[in-house]
């Protein structure tokens, strides 16, 4: 007989079935607790509770392991390209060459984007934060497609909103940058690779068609993409399922996830973490006084780029990106003194008790801006680049939800407020 647990409440007996995964995790299954007994479990933060089964991306955070579709991210990091490891958590399998040649091209079909979409700069305030322009008009994106709207129009009509978004996306993504510099927007060009194509939108310019970025970059950037594509149901991907299963387009999904993404709890970190380096440059270079006020409870300043909700050991993703921000900047002869800073810091948290006992360590989002701003990003771009990355991520999480049915996603609650009370009238309240 598969294994049960058992709960006892008010001296009745409750047995329950457990659930293990392909990697031998294990789950009570409550999904009939309520019928069964009346009693609802109670996670704020759902610390303790799947929210769904998945065969996308397995991570042990005790081990520091991430795998996507069973692949390591060291792996996929060493040797594919990211629209490769965008193929691999769509559709489950690496591409052949034949298969990746097909999708990348199908992409290219619409990189552009409506023009009346253009006009949405207008409306925005000067200095408006990139993040919000990006939800803004990938929410958008559903106008403009009405027939999106409706989730049930099949594979095909779905497969194309996909491929629509991963390829829109970083067209969008440059036109926010463009637009921030008062550049002309420089259009996709189909010729070029998915990351080559969209730094020629971002770095290129309309009065220099030989432009070719640094291969280096390429690279640094495919890798850091990569890094990103997934990571099982964190807060932006849930978002997504849970708008996404009130049966909402595929594209108001994307857009609810870039907001959760943009946090600075989330993916907004990392910009945080880039101001955070510069305040303690900027104030001296005293990591020792920052690492206090992290410590301190009344402070609420908190060392942005470390801990994590799962990693309680290190963080796969910070290993790489660490390496590879050594790699670049010597690659492109930047000395950027915030790298000290970040090192320095690393080294003193690492070795502060505060840090060791609640296992804190740094995340993908520490050293990820160092590199960004060595390619030439502002520090509030940050977390564009890191919606860019996740887009795979979250539409395959979507279309999962979708798949399997989920339904619509409506957590319970223990009411703790004023019980039943008689109606006052405005005269008589006080
Ligand atoms: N600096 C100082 N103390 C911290 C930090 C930090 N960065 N992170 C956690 N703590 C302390 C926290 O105060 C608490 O201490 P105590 O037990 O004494 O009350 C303990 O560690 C546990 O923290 P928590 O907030 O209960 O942990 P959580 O799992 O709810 O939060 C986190 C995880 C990532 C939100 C949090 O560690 C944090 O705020 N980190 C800084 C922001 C950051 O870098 N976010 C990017 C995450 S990685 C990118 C992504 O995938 O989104």
């Amino acid at each position: 007989m598969s294994e049960t647990a058992k709960i006892i409440l008010e001296g009745k007996e409750y047995e329950l079935p457990v659930i293990q995964g392909s990697e031998g995790e294990k789950a009570i299954d409550i999904s009939n607790l309520r019928g069964l007994s009346g009693y609802i479990t109670l996670d704020p933060g759902y610390k303790n509770t799947g929210a769904t089964t998945s065969t996308i991306t397995f991570l042990d955070g005790e081990l520091g392991v991430l795998r996507h579709r069973g692949y390591s991210i060291e792996d996929l990091a060493e040797h594919c390209s990211f629209i490769e490891v965008t193929y691999l958590l769509l559709h489950g399998e690496l591409p052949t060459a034949q298969q990746l040649a097909e999708f990348e091209s199908k992409i290219t079909e619409h990189t552009l984007v409506n023009e009346g979409l253009e006009g949405m700069f207008k409306a925005f305030p000067t200095g408006s934060h990139p993040m919000g322009q990006l939800s803004s008009m990938i929410s958008a994106l559903s106008l403009f497609y009405p027939k999106s709207l409706n989730p049930h129009r099949g594979e095909e009509a779905i497969n194309r909103t996909v491929l629509r978004l991963l390829a829109k996306m970083p067209t969008i993504c440059a036109m926010i940058y463009k637009k921030r510099l008062g550049h002309p927007i420089v259009y996709p060009n189909n010729r070029l690779d998915y990351v080559t194509n969209y730094l020629n939108m971002t770095f290129g310019q309309v009065s220099d068609p030989d432009y070719t970025p640094d291969p280096v970059i390429v690279r640094a950037m495919n890798k850091l993409l990569i890094l990103h594509a997934d990571h099982e149901q964190n807060c932006s991907a849930s978002t997504v399922r849970v708008v996404g299963s009130s049966q909402s387009n595929l594209y108001s999904s994307i857009s609810a996830g870039i907001n959760a993404l943009w946090g600075p709890l989330h993916g907004g970190a990392n910009q945080e973490v880039l101001e955070m380096l510069e305040l303690i440059k900027e104030d001296g270079g005293d990591v020792t006084k920052f690492i206090n006020k992290a410590k301190d409870k009344n402070d609420p300043f908190r060392l942005m780029g470390f801990g994590h909700r799962v990693y309680k050991n290190f963080d796969p993703r910070a290993k790489i990106i660490k390496k590879a921000a050594d790699e670049v900047l010597e690659k492109l002869g930047v000395n950027d003194p915030v790298l000290e800073i970040a090192k320095k810091l690393e080294e003193v948290a690492l070795n502060d008790p505060y840090f060791i006992d609640r296992k804190l360590f740094p995340n993908v989002d520490f050293y990820s801006g160092i590199i960004y701003r060595a390619l030439g990003f502002p520090t509030d771009f940050f977390t564009v680049l890191f919606a860019l990355g996740r887009l795979p991520g979250w539409i395959s999480q979507w279309q999962e939800m979708r798949r399997d049915k989920e339904p619509i996603a409506r957590p319970r609650q223990i009411y703790t407020g004023e019980p039943p009370r008689a109606f006052v009238p405005m005269d008589q309240r006080k």
